[in-house]
């Protein structure tokens, strides 16, 4: 077949008159390559004074309908005495000391991350025009007026009930460490569950995975871990299929566990835990595409990768094909996503219960190979955007009806009292080039720059609150 190009007549862009030809080939493909780089940075301009007057968030109307913005700018305390010799050792950076001041059980600064009983969301009292308002970090109350206990948690939109069903872990328990080293920690108590219409008021269908008290041998058991627990549901069984964390004390066994039920309030059975394809697992989650096919994602390797491969199709368990990804970048607390064919990730580092800075990541395909395309935290004090606004991802929601449009979930990790860490709720758009070179794709990106914008109070476009 390609021998026959070879006596092809020549196309009409080859000419005999060589050289001259040729010279004016060049010059022309110069003036084309000039034109696209004026354009290319033309729209990176644009992007950039649209970033600048932060009112532009997306081209969707009611994306630009996200009202109330509400920039905060922290007050950084006065430094605190310390000895001449510490001081001369290292100097401190204002970054530094605001994380510690977070950590600091007795800082002069805390309510502003940890603000009081009295400021709590109580969609159940007359709010008049407050209502519907997220304020990220502040106490979030249920529809019996206690604070939600939904850590680390996932939502699951059931199309059947019509419904968003808001799982996490229950942590209404005491604060202690096992031993010296050992990080903060709160017995099992179980997974909570919160169901809702309106993503704002959220009533408490209870523990729908309950820890075991006295089996010690049991993976539930109280003394043991369970983390990050996300629920999806199984077209082809009808059933609705837990997957979590499970480790003991020590983060030794670092296994994902299993559970299922056939209402997704539950009561779920908890089935077994095992270490995927024969890795340690962490920090995960469970993401179901379009096609019905769901896959797991954990940090493992000691965190010092993620894997991702599809479950069978129960989802009761995983099969033998797995990528490893994001290698040596040291990344936890997955929450994947999918807008226009392609799959996008917010990851946190690994700093145990102190906040840091977030990364996004996008990929043509969910097995990878994912390019790290930057810190997708925009607006508020620079600290907050070093910091996902003092907090941890743990879940990417679509909104329903409003393409583009996300809530980021995250949690404000309280390691003084664990019950009483916060979730920070924000708006996540796509739009625009994103910052960071390619590694696996040249030319033009496939995927768009993600943005997680700081709002101090927000709510969701009117026109979709009113929706069912
Ligand atoms: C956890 O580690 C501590 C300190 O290394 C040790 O004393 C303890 O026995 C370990 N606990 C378990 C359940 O392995």
């Amino acid at each position: 077949m390609r021998m026959k190009n070879k006596y092809r007549k020549p196309t009409s862009l080859r000419c005999n008159a060589g050289s001259r030809c040729s010279s004016s080939v060049l010059l022309w493909s110069l003036v084309g390559c000039l034109l696209m780089l004026h354009l290319y940075s033309y729209i990176r301009d644009q992007d950039v004074h649209s970033q600048e007057s932060h009112l532009h968030i997306g081209r969707h109307p009611e994306i630009l309908e996200l009202e109330q913005f509400e920039e905060d700018s922290i007050q950084i305390p006065p430094p605190r005495k310390r000895s001449p010799r510490a001081a001369k050792r290292k100097p401190r950076k204002v970054h530094t000391s605001l994380i510690e001041e977070f950590l600091d059980e007795s800082s002069q600064i805390r309510h502003i991350f940890f603000p009081d009983q009295k400021t709590a969301i109580d969609p159940m009292s007359d709010n008049g025009d407050e209502t519907h308002f997220y304020y990220p970090g502040r106490i979030w109350l249920d529809t019996t007026g206690n604070p939600i206990q939904a850590h680390g948690g996932g939502i699951l939109y059931d199309d059947r009930t019509k419904t968003y069903y808001w799982y996490g872990e229950f942590k209404d328990g005491p604060t202690y460490h096992a031993h010296k080293r050992a990080a903060a920690r709160v017995d099992v108590i179980g997974v909570g569950c919160y169901s809702s219409k309106d993503l704002w008021t959220w009533k408490n269908e209870g523990i729908v995975l309950a820890a075991e008290e006295n089996d010690e041998t049991h993976d539930l058991h109280k003394l043991n871990v369970l983390e990050r627990p996300k629920v999806i549901y199984n077209d082809k069984t009808g059933k609705y299929v837990m997957w979590m964390h499970i480790d003991d004390t020590n983060y030794t066994k670092a296994s994902v566990g299993v559970a299922v039920s056939n209402f997704p309030t539950g009561p779920f059975t908890y089935l077994y835990s095992k270490r995927p394809h024969g890795f340690d697992s962490r920090d995960m989650t469970v993401f179901k595409d379009d096609d019905g096919i769901a896959y797991l994602l954990y940090s493992s390797e000691d965190n010092s990768e993620l894997h991702v491969g599809p479950l069978s199709e129960d989802y009761l368990d995983v099969t033998e094909t797995m990528r490893r990804i994001l290698v040596g970048q040291h990344r936890e607390a997955p929450a994947v996503f999918k807008h226009q064919g392609m799959y996008y990730m917010i990851t946190s580092g690994c700093t145990s219960w102190a906040p840091n800075e977030a990364l996004a990541h996008a990929s043509e395909s969910i097995m990878g190979p994912w390019e790290t395309i930057g810190n997708p935290c925009i607006g508020g004090d620079k600290i907050f955007r070093h910091t996902t606004f003092f907090s941890q991802s743990t879940f990417v929601l679509p909104v329903h009806g409003i393409p583009g449009l996300f809530i980021f979930l995250a949690d404000r990790w309280n390691p003084a009292d664990l019950r009483d860490s916060r979730y920070v709720w924000l708006p996540l758009t796509l739009g625009g080039p994103v910052d960071q070179p390619f590694e696996y794709s040249f030319g033009f990106p496939l995927w768009s720059r993600v943005s997680i914008y700081w709002h101090k109070k927000w709510r969701l476009p009117f026109s979709w609150r009113g929706k069912e």
